[in-house]
């Protein structure tokens, strides 16, 4: 059939295979690039398909050869629909992986569930014996947990009083006020419970407990912190309540895994396109608006660049046991320069629908967008007929 984009706000219901495995090979030529890491030897990355957490698996597989475990919630093509762009992507990398002769494994599910948990713990003994790096790279509206059973919805809201500012629909280029009223004390709860670290904590227990984790084994979790502009929605917000409650479970893990000469980290990373960021308002225009600054200032990087800086300079900056002594990382150091900042928020107060364009990278931030979903990506025929239905090798 012929995949084009199909898009509904700031989601897009469609996704083009060969457009997926082109943008999961220009990560992989990246790293490929960079020195080799002396990192990693087995990985488990949990929310492996699409940005963060695939740039981390690409970066472990193809920077330091490791051998990988992919987890992720992604759908297969079914009839006239596309699959997700996750299963996309995550079907190229198995494909790489094996033509390089790199060992991995998928496991599609519900993370959070404690039936997907025993599954890897099950594929980890079976194949691998231990993993010594766990990267949590789970973004999710919802969240089952797995002994209550209580279905907690997240939600991107102030809390305690409202917030206005301006906000971009990126397809049209308007910029408009957005006003988004507090949350309750309940959507605070129900979002720290599907954001913050209690699922982190229990993969960590149950791997442990099963085993599979190696000695000196080293666990990182993602987080944002951004400008003062956005910190009623994102820092100070619902999320931000999360985030907090994931630096926490950082803190214990490491108290835990320090007995055996291990590290837990939450990695404060940059504002970039992803299905995830897409969501949260005002955001994308601060992002179109940061993308034009660093890219001016030759500071831009994306998920792939981030993760490989993340790895190079902190994680693995000495060999296979070195890095940061605190738990907390910010490789989002470029974003938040203060000359960077200045400049954005000197842009922020002059924007407007007429100047969104000129004063922003709007058009950086629709073409990642395409992106993210395998569209606008060179060398791929859009008008040709492309079957959907893509299996992922090594699925277990
Ligand atoms: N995008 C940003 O600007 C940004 C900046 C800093 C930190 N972060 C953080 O990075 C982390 C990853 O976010 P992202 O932006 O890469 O998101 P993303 O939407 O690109 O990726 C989310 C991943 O989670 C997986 N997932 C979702 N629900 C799942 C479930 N129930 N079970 C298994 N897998 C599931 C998806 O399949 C996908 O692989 C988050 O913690 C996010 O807060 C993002």
């Amino acid at each position: 059939m012929i995949i084009q984009p199909k898009t509904r706000g700031f989601i897009c219901t469609t996704a083009h295979p060969e457009g997926c495995a082109k943008q999961v090979q220009q990560q992989i030529d990246y790293v490929k690039a960079q020195a080799p890491l002396n990192g990693p030897a087995n990985v488990l990355v949990i929310g492996a398909s699409t940005g963060y957490g695939l740039a981390s698996r690409i970066t472990a597989a193809f920077g330091a050869g490791a051998n990988t475990i992919g987890v992720y919630f992604d759908k297969a093509a079914e009839g006239s629909r596309t699959a997700s762009a996750g299963w996309y992507n995550s079907a190229a990398f198995e494909r790489e992986a094996a033509k390089q002769g790199i060992k991995s494994h998928s496991i599609v599910g519900d993370a959070f569930s404690n039936e997907i948990k025993a599954k890897t713990i099950e594929l980890i003994k079976a194949e691998y014996g231990t993993v010594d790096l766990v990267v949590y790279s789970v973004a999710s509206p919802r969240r089952t947990h797995p002994v209550t059973g209580e279905v907690f919805s997240s939600v991107i809201k102030p809390v305690g009083e409202a917030y206005s500012n301006q906000t971009l629909n990126f397809h049209t280029g308007e910029v408009s006020t957005a006003t988004i009223e507090p949350a309750t004390d309940d959507e605070v709860r129900q979002t720290i419970a599907v954001m913050g670290g209690e699922d982190w904590g229990m993969w960590i227990d149950q791997l442990r407990e099963a085993g599979v984790l190696a000695d000196g084994a080293t666990t990182v979790a993602y987080s944002y912190i951004g400008p003062e502009v956005t910190h009623p929605i994102y820092k100070e917000g619902t999320i931000g309540q999360a985030k907090n409650d994931l630096e926490k479970t950082a803190i214990e893990l490491n108290g835990q895994l320090s007995a055996t000469g291990g590290r837990a980290f939450v990695s404060v990373n940059k504002a970039l396109v992803t299905q995830s960021s897409a969501a949260i308002p005002v955001v994308p225009l601060y992002i179109s608006a940061l993308y034009k600054v660093m890219k001016e200032k030759e500071l831009h990087e994306n998920c792939i660049q981030q993760m490989y800086r993340l790895f190079a300079e902190h994680l693995y900056a000495g060999g296979a046991a070195s890095g940061n002594s605190s738990h907390l990382i910010r490789i989002d150091d470029w974003e938040m320069r203060a000359d960077v900042q200045e400049e954005v928020m000197r842009r922020w107060n002059e924007l407007n629908t007429e100047n969104a364009s000129e004063l922003t990278d709007l058009e950086g931030y629709r073409e990642d967008f395409f992106n993210l979903f395998g569209f606008r990506t060179a060398g791929v025929d859009y008008e040709a007929d492309t079957d959907p239905a893509v299996g992922i090798p090594n699925l277990y």
